[in-house]
């Protein structure tokens, strides 16, 4: 028996799809067994896909409905917080002299390390609830707060957990090489990514793509380019870190090696992006992290007139605590001022660009999944428009209703 939801008599559906954006007025969508199959005016779906014999009918009137957001750069599994620390940025202190004195990102592996699966897994659900009533449906998670083997294998099975257990799709990212623990020379714990955790990781098939932190004061531009190479050799697709403080040359890195995107890009030159250009890697822009850091923003028209589909990000970690595509949104227009149109678009099709999603995730076309936001607005450009304010008010993911407000 097939399965189909009809979402009807919305004031807007935006029709996002590779070559841009439609909006259709007194809008309607029809999914049968979660694969949109119609998009179009109301009265030309209902003819199709009558309402009364829908096994489910969402009536949309007065809202719009928007493919579900895709969030392309997390760190959403970790343990604890780091509340002081916001507050010790406030009175002055640089995200490096926090780690310098023990905070910052080692002091989450020594939360994560006492942490157990269930816990992180738990955790993590928690974040995933939030994240999906801010309408995101698709999110990519990093490791990176282990820097062990068993500590990176329990993080991304925490991961693998909660995405059995979450309507929020989640794809697995390997991030061993995030910092150097404490206890390791850096050089050692390269090899000890590249021996020890990429293979173990790998043979349980717990990630996807390969990330490194490529940066002043964690990875070079060599060790990151061991790293992603071996990662590569496992299977696993780069991604990477790239020129948030200092400019090492990590997009040019990413171009060289094929990745799926580079990420952060505070510091990238035209020469980055055109490089970048030539081999396809998309752009994932951060602009929460520069807000939470207190720096300017990237500069998303270097990307874009390289031709770039620029992709946008929540960053979502113990420094930079939002859950919210929404907000991101928001920033990414005043923060970035991206328009509305092209930061939805970096909220979903080019987001999905970056995670190598080629099943119309991220559009809401016929043939792609059936994950889309109802959002308590008559346009889209209220939802960027209405800073730190939450607009989902329902959110469907393969045709069925997770989550209503
Ligand atoms: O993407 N830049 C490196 N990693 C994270 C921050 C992680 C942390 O501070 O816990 C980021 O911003
Ligand atoms: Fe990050």
């Amino acid at each position: 028996m097939t399965e189909t939801t009809v979402v009807h008599d919305a004031g807007q559906v935006v029709h996002v799809a590779d070559d841009g954006i439609r909006t259709v007025a007194n809008g309607g969508v029809a999914i049968e067994d979660g694969e949109i199959v119609d998009v179009g005016p109301t009265d030309d779906v209902v003819r199709e896909y009558p309402v009364d014999t829908a096994d489910t009918a969402v009536d949309a009137s007065g809202k719009t409905v928007l493919p579900g957001y895709v969030d392309p750069h997390t760190h959403a599994v970790f343990a604890g917080e780091r509340v002081d620390e916001f507050a010790a940025k406030l009175r002055g202190k640089s995200y490096q002299e926090i780690q310098a004195e023990g905070g910052g990102i080692l002091s989450t592996v020594q939360a994560v390390r006492e942490a157990t699966r269930t816990e992180l897994r738990d955790h993590l659900l928690d974040h995933l609830d939030t994240m999906l009533s801010h309408g995101t449906t698709t999110a990519e998670v990093k490791s990176g707060y282990g820097l062990s083997v068993d500590a990176e294998r329990k993080l991304l099975e925490a991961v693998q957990l909660a995405n059995d257990r979450h309507p929020v799709d989640l794809i697995p990212t390997f991030l061993g090489a995030h910092a150097v623990p404490d206890e390791m020379d850096p050089d050692a714990y390269v090899d000890s990514v590249i021996d020890e955790q990429l293979p173990a990781i790998t043979k349980a098939d717990l990630a996807v793509f390969c990330d490194v932190f490529c940066d002043e004061g964690a990875f070079t531009r060599e060790q990151s380019r061991r790293i992603l190479e071996a990662g590569i050799e496992c299977g696993l697709t780069p991604k990477i870190h790239a020129e948030e403080f200092a400019h090492l040359g990590g997009g040019q890195l990413a171009a060289e090696l094929g990745a799926a995107s580079a990420d952060h890009l505070l510091q990238s030159t035209k020469a980055d992006a055109a490089a970048m250009a030539d081999s396809d890697v998309t752009p994932v822009l951060l602009p929460g992290t520069a807000f939470t850091l207190g720096v300017e923003y990237a500069e998303p028209s270097l990307f874009e007139k390289a031709g770039l589909p620029v992709a946008i990000a929540t960053d979502f970690n113990p420094n930079c605590y939002t859950q919210s595509m929404e907000f991101a949104m928001s920033l990414a227009c005043n923060g970035m001022r991206m328009t509305p149109e092209t930061a939805l678009e970096g909220a979903t099709c080019h987001a999905a660009a970056a995670l190598n999603l080629k099943d119309g995730t991220g559009t809401l076309q016929e043939g792609a999944p059936g994950d889309l936001v109802v959002a308590d607005v008559p346009r889209f450009e209220y939802i960027p428009y209405n800073a730190g304010v939450r607009t989902t008010e329902a959110v469907l993911v393969d045709g069925e209703v997770v989550y209503r407000d």
